[in-house]
């Protein structure tokens, strides 16, 4: 409702501007978009956005590697001004999300081979995907539900929900049903742990029913009771698409990696999930991208652990840095448990680039000359043998067979 309410504050504004606009240009009636038909003025608004203050962002730091002339990354594509919008609203992975604009990942990408976005450029490029949202007709009770039932997640305080002589009564799984928007009995599922700054969810899933699930672009939401809803501020599940039959296995089911830290999320806050698409399993569909997760588990043990456990694990792990955390979490890299250290190298394979290792924004973090991180190491040396000792691993990664 709040929602609701925020969007029709925000095209209230933005009538008023356009209204101005309309009077500056002397005419009346609907504004004519030119070939694009007749356009509302919120529409009208959003397009001067994108024209005065986000292209020219994008052109100036990104275009040189998004505009298609790399495989894959062709983000800021086409023949002209509005065509170049058109594409990147329509590129999937979702990278400008008018769900939650400002967990956007063109906005939350952060230093890559590319360089970070700062806060002017943010906040410019935030401003029009704002206005894309509010210029998007309201679906009315017609459209499609994307959007799971609101839940209080139970929050595990000891123990795991399998300990023997479960069900443990002080660790459950949360389980979140999506019969009512498209996948019958199929429900996502996870263990809540409350840290203090934020919800932290273990062994996440997407549980099929018999007749499977499939999801695309899930995004979690949390509804504090007297605050506006906020979205999982970096939109880490973007590109997560999965299209399980009834016999997945375990691995199979597990979503991103199987854990999240949710910043700014709180036990007390009421939780849902939103999808970009959603039904029961789809035969047409290409199957899901070969699993993403380590293979090189004992590389990763013996030379890539310690040196993150030294030098990372203050902020990235424990009751460290949250944002730090919600970034990159590397909890449990020298874990006895092989199954906790599987997660943290999840975590930590997001962060490398297999097509130019040493482009990987885990090397380009800390590295000495990064003024957007808040840990540099203090020489190009100490820089060197961090990274040497973790190459071991990700050139085992790299050429590791799935
Ligand atoms: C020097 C080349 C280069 C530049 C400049 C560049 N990028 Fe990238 N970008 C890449 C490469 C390579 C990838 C794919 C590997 C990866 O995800 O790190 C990528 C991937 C991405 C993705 C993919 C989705 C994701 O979240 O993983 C986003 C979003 C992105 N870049 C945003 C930006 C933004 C915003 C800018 C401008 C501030 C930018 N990039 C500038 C090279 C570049
Ligand atoms: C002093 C605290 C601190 C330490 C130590 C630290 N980080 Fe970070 N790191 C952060 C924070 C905070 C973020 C979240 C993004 C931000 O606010 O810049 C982050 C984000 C990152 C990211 C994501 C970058 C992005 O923009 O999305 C990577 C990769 C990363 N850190 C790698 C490392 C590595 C590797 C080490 C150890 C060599 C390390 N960090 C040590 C605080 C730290």
């Amino acid at each position: 409702m709040l929602e609701t309410l925020v969007r029709h504050l925000d095209m209230i504004r933005l009538t008023v501007v356009a209204a101005s606009l309309l009077v500056a240009m002397g005419c009346s009636g609907l504004i004519d978009g030119g070939s694009n038909g007749n356009l509302t003025p919120e529409e009208v608004a959003a397009r001067r956005l994108w024209t005065e203050k986000a292209l020219p962002q994008l052109q100036a730091n990104c275009v040189i590697c998004h505009n298609g002339s790399r495989a894959n990354i062709g983000f800021v594509v086409g023949d002209n001004d509005l065509a170049i919008r058109d594409a990147i609203l329509a590129y999937t992975p979702t990278v400008a999300n008018l769900d939650a604009p400002s967990s956007s990942r063109i906005l939350t990408k952060g230093i890559h081979e590319g360089p970070a976005l700062d806060a002017i450029q943010t906040s410019d490029i935030l401003e029009w995907i704002n206005a894309e949202k509010a210029a998007v007709p309201d679906p009315g009770e017609d459209g499609p539900r994307l959007e799971t039932a609101q839940i209080l997640p139970t929050i595990c305080t000891s123990g795991l929900p399998d300990s023997p002589g479960a069900p443990n009564v002080n660790c459950l799984y949360n389980n979140i049903p999506l019969d009512e928007i498209g996948a019958v009995g199929a429900k996502i599922q996870f263990i809540a742990q409350a840290l203090g700054s934020g919800l932290y969810l273990t062994n996440l899933k997407l549980v099929p029913a018999a007749g499977g699930a499939f999801i695309d672009h899930p995004l979690f939401v949390a509804y504090p009771a007297d605050a506006e809803a906020k979205a999982d501020t970096i939109d880490r599940f973007f590109s997560v698409k999965m299209n399980l039959m009834a016999t997945a296995t375990a691995e199979e089911q597990q979503i991103g990696g199987g854990t999240a830290a949710f910043v700014g999320f709180f036990s007390t806050d009421k939780i849902s999930i939103h999808f970009k698409a959603i039904s029961a399993f789809k035969p047409d569909e290409v199957g899901p991208p070969p699993a993403t997760g380590c293979l090189r588990l004992a590389e990763f043990k013996a030379n890539a652990a310690q040196p993150l456990q030294t030098n990372c694990a203050s902020c990235h792990a424990g009751g460290g840095n949250p944002n730090a955390k919600s970034a990159v979490n590397m909890d449990n890299l020298l874990s006895a448990v092989d199954d906790d250290v599987l997660l943290a190298c999840n975590q930590i394979r997001t962060r490398m680039n297999f097509q130019d290792l040493n482009l990987s924004g885990l090397y380009l973090a800390p590295a000495p000359a990064n003024n957007n991180h808040p840990f540099r190491f203090p020489s190009q040396a100490a820089h060197d043998t961090f990274k040497n000792a973790v190459q071991v691993w990700a050139l085992a990664e790299q050429t590791a067979a799935p």
